[in-house]
């Protein structure tokens, strides 16, 4: 077969695979993941080894470049970062203009968006320096969107953490300084968000990922190819989970904490309802980060003396879904939003700005992506369909109808 002609003239040929179970778009070296093995690695690096040792800033350099970073390499990196964060004077009368109540998700997809008008050299990136332009000014400036976000729905006064912190520490600042000005570092919650971030960093071609490369494909600019994958991202399906896991564990806490009846409507067809923070399209077999973050959560709780009942409901569910015929037959696992939201609540993060919190770590992940798809020159992305529609019929009159 010539591959070449079968690429430009598929001769009437199309492959149907809704959902893209088994299409790969793509060829990426950046993650690797193995499904039915429970494996996930960054550049080759396991993922618990890296949430073990190594620093977010630092799985953004690796995620993104190929290699992990010189010491130097890594100060560069973080100044050039922050020479960049900075936003301007009228992205907060945008945000301004929204209401308070609005989801967050929509409001950083705007607002990512909206960079690009204040921004415009951001766009033709012909080379790598100018990729390298752009790629540090989204991290500069995304952070900074997000704490923002938040503040704005808490009737906060915005500003800009300060200099002397590290990235992750920063962000914090920026969500919870107090209107005095004071903050004080907390090494529990510190090392438990820079965890948190590590593990959704990347996660090879999921919907947002896909979303931004394919967004990116017809070349427009890596803001708006983010602010895309931020909208696909808010997705119950995807990194809406977390939120959603968290509302679930509510409901069942409200409801008098009987799973039993939750795991029966989860397994009634004629119900909508989903265990969320189940299943997972590639992991079979258990979803690697969820093993991480589970112990994480036992952690953060134990050294900031939370009790957490929502935490009891979690684990038994667990426990039930992985004794239960349906669950074991389809492979459904917790996935790495089962207990991140337990986490983000523990660390004072109001529900609404979870799925944010997902794409502050995904953010690199999909810079990764788009840069690799861009040197790679890749094709405009453009799935073919089968035509299930009408044959030729003719125009009949609105008089006529
Ligand atoms: N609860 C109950 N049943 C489920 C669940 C669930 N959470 N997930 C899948 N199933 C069932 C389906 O009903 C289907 O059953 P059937 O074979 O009897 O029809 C079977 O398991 C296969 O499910 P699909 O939806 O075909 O699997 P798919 O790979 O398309 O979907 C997904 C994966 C979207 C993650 C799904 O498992 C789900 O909706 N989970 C809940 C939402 C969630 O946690 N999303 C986060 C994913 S991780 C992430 O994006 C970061």
């Amino acid at each position: 077969i010539d591959i070449k002609s079968l690429r430009s003239d598929t001769k009437g040929v199309v492959t149907l695979d809704p959902g893209y179970k088994n299409t790969g778009a793509c060829e990426s070296a950046i993650t690797f993941l193995d499904g039915e093995k429970g494996i996930l690695r960054y550049r080759g690096y396991a993922i618990e080894e890296l949430a073990e040792k190594a620093h977010f800033l630092e799985v953004c350099y690796l995620l993104i470049f190929g290699e992990l970073p010189t010491k130097t390499q890594l100060e560069k990196f973080h100044t050039d970062i922050k020479a960049q964060s900075h936003v301007d004077e009228d992205v907060k009368r945008i945000l301004d203009g929204f209401p308070k109540a609005a989801h967050p998700m929509g409001v950083l997809s705007s607002l990512t968006s909206a960079l690009v008008a204040f921004n415009p050299s951001s766009v033709n990136v012909d080379s790598e320096e100018d990729m390298y332009k752009a790629i540090v000014k989204i991290l500069g400036k995304f952070p900074v969107l997000t704490a923002w976000t938040y503040r704005k729905r808490m009737g906060l006064p915005l500003d800009y953490g300060g200099d002397s912190l590290g990235y992750v520490d920063n962000f914090l600042k920026m969500m919870f300084k107090k209107p005095s000005g004071e903050y004080t570092t907390n090494e529990t919650v510190l090392e438990a968000l820079d965890k948190l971030l590590i593990l959704h960093a990347d996660h090879e071609q999921n919907c947002s990922t896909s979303t931004v490369r394919i967004v990116g494909s017809s070349h427009a600019g890596l803001f708006v190819s983010i602010s895309a994958g931020i909208a696909a991202l808010w997705g119950p399906l995807h990194g809406g989970a977390n939120q959603a896991v968290i509302e679930m564990l509510e409901a069942i806490k409200e409801d008098g904490g009987d799973t039993k009846k939750f795991m029966a409507k989860a397994k009634d067809k004629d119900d909508p309802f989903r265990l969320m923070g189940f299943g997972h399209r590639v992991y079979k077999n258990f979803d690697p980060r969820a093993k991480i973050i589970k112990k994480a959560a036992d952690d953060v709780l134990e050294n900031l003396g939370i009790e957490d009942e929502i935490l009891d409901i979690a684990k038994a569910l667990e426990k039930e879904a992985l004794e239960d015929p349906y669950f074991v037959d389809r492979k459904l696992y917790p996935n790495v939003d089962f207990y991140s939201g337990i986490i983000y609540r523990a660390l004072g993060i109001p529900v609404e700005m979870f799925t944010p919190m997902f794409a502050l770590g995904r953010l690199p992940g999909w810079i990764a992506q788009w840069r690799e798809m861009r040197l790679n020159k890749e094709p405009i992305g453009r799935p073919r369909q089968i035509y299930t529609g009408e044959t030729l019929r003719s125009f009949v009159s609105v008089e006529k109808r």
